[in-house]
């Protein structure tokens, strides 16, 4: 029989279970957010002191990214104890305070969940390891035969996504898979153990009151690696493989949504029910089953954040998404930055990549040999304008630490400060994400911009002290002003999830380069990307992400709210 359970502060927050749909949620990196011990890493009590900043900022909800016990081979991402916090990042009783003054500011808690895989630290993965072949213990991993006499050629020619082999030997003959960091052992989610665990898991974090999920590589879990390393398809006849139809057998299998329904029914155990997010990067069509109410309710849509700032494409990813949403029955979700790429502000002030498909990362991960020249005022008017326009946007706003002070990434870290694997495993091509990762400064001064009383753990440049909180609090001018006023007005305007497309006017035929649509209840929106100044089609302005023109037109790179 399926127990309700009562959430503890409901007095304070809502049992409405549809509290995420349009919900603004923002990501807090908890080793780069706030650190209160002074030990140059940012913890759970330094989050808890920040409560107050984040009620001002006005977000619905704080995703946090992993803060459990790991060795860090991939900024937490590795975990070694799924039911425990990192002791420097804190204790239970750290996290439980965390939550109730989230919960007493109402905010709603989300948590990573990182099931593909464990760290090779997780207790788990050591008993493996202490276990001989065709152990029950190694049947909780991918471990397979070698090839060669002795097994000591790798069981196929598969690669990491951080580069370099996705096997890694443990010198009996036999291999265990990984898609990421060899740290980072895949589990097999064909195991019921598994899959029983992770229940426990869910009801763990439920139980102290954590409001929803972020699912960690949702879209890999289950794989169909033949048990025979003569039977395993090469890297290039999987890469041949359409991932389209659910069979491909490392990614997107239909499987993976067996877990989820298990899942569901954990989540409906809760008032309100707990909620899920699934990160999986599958094609836009594949995505409406991780969002389905029957599984994991949402899923990421990284369209806008994958796209160039162009209006036609702008228009065409949300049209298509709000499309897909409404047929999910599920609303989408909209992101600029997180942990994983280039912050926006300094993604849009790079040269354009036109058709140069060479370049097609260079958006996302500066390249670690020749670095363009960052525009950066550009990047951050058209960061500005970007996100006033998207926070407009039926469904939800994931939003990424830093983003709301228009901080930009950090591109020269040196090499022996530098923490992520992607970086070392792709020598001389990935800058790697750490650039994104650099702890928030709060001050102007001090020793880490007021992110701790020490250093911080990956270097904060100079320039940083313009971009503190402290700098831009209270002026009507800068990003957080602009951050706080968006968001408290959008709590004010938010209506029913549907927009009409608007035509403006233009001179010169900028009407090309602008978005403008309309929410039921009349809220009126922007958003001008190219440089020639538009009508307004309003004549009240509510907010704007920059100054207007003298003659009361929009200019380029500007978004603005209005009311007819
Ligand atoms: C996606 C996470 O966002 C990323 O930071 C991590 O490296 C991989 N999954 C592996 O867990």
């Amino acid at each position: 029989m399926t127990t309700v359970l009562e959430t503890p502060d409901a007095v304070t927050l809502t049992d409405d279970p549809t509290w995420w749909r349009q919900a603004a949620v923002y990501q807090i990196y908890p080793r780069s957010f706030a650190d209160s011990d002074g030990d140059g890493v940012g913890d759970l009590r330094g989050v808890t002191a920040k409560v107050p900043y984040l009620r001002e900022l006005g977000v619905d909800a704080v995703w946090l990214s992993p803060f459990y016990p790991s060795a860090l081979a991939d900024g937490g991402y590795d975990v070694d104890d799924y039911r425990d916090v990192d002791p420097r990042l804190g204790t239970l009783a750290d996290f439980d305070e965390m939550v109730a003054a989230l919960h007493a500011a109402g905010l709603r808690v989300v948590v990573d969940l990182v099931p593909n895989h464990t760290s090779d630290r997780h207790a788990w993965f050591r008993e493996a390891l202490a276990s001989p072949k065709g152990s029950a213990a190694r049947a909780r991993y991918l471990f397979r035969d070698g090839l060669g006499e002795h097994g000591e050629l790798p069981p196929s020619d598969w690669t990491s996504t951080f580069g370099g082999p996705g096997w890694e030997p443990v010198g009996d003959g036999q291999w265990y898979m990984h898609f990421f960091a060899k740290e980072q052992p895949d589990l097999d989610w064909t195991n019921p153990e598994v899959r029983e665990d992770f229940l426990a898991t869910l009801r763990f974090w439920s139980d102290r009151g954590v409001d929803g999920f972020r699912v960690d590589v949702a879209h890999g879990l289950v794989k169909d690696v033949a048990a025979d390393a003569a039977d395993l398809p090469t890297q290039a006849e999987l890469d041949a493989r359409t991932t389209l139809d659910g069979q491909h057998p490392l990614w997107d299998r239909d499987e993976v949504h067996e877990v989820y329904a298990g899942w569901r029914a954990v989540f409906e155990e809760y008032r309100p029910a707990r909620t899920a997010v699934a990160e999986a990067w599958v094609a836009p069509t594949r995505r409406a089953r991780y969002a389905s109410s029957a599984g994991l309710g949402q899923a990421f849509n990284f369209d806008l954040l994958e796209a160039d700032p162009d209006a036609r494409s702008f228009r065409e990813i949300i049209s298509r998404n709000l499309r897909a949403a409404e047929e999910s029955g599920s609303s989408t979700t909209w992101v600029f930055s997180n942990h994983d790429v280039v912050r926006h502000a300094t993604r849009y002030g790079l040269p354009p990549r036109g058709d140069d498909t060479t370049k097609a990362g260079t958006a996302w991960l500066l390249s670690g040999g020749a670095e363009p020249v960052v525009d950066v005022a550009r990047g951050l008017r058209l960061a500005r304008a970007a996100t006033l326009a998207m926070l407009a946007l039926p469904g939800s706003a994931y939003l990424y630490q830093g983003e709301e002070l228009g901080l930009q990434e950090v591109p020269d870290i040196p090499h022996a400060e530098r923490q992520d694997p992607s970086y070392f495993r792709n020598p001389g091509v990935d800058a790697g994400r750490d650039g994104c990762r650099v702890p928030l400064p709060w001050t102007t001064s001090g020793p880490s911009h007021g992110f701790g009383e020490a250093g911080a753990h990956l270097p904060q440049p100079a320039w940083f002290a313009a971009y503190a909180v402290e700098a831009q609090d209270g002026d009507p001018a800068s990003t957080l002003t602009l951050y706080r006023r968006a968001l408290a007005l959008r709590h004010e305007l938010q209506t029913g999830e549907r927009l009409e497309w608007l035509e403006v006017d233009g001179a010169g035929g900028a009407g090309a380069d602008v978005l403008a649509f309309e929410r039921p209840n009349g809220w009126r929106v922007v958003l001008n990307l190219g440089s020639g100044a538009v009508d307004l089609p309003g004549s009240e302005v509510l907010l704007a992400s920059g100054p207007l023109g003298a003659d009361g037109r929009l200019p380029g790179e500007t978004a603005v709210w209005l009311r007819a």
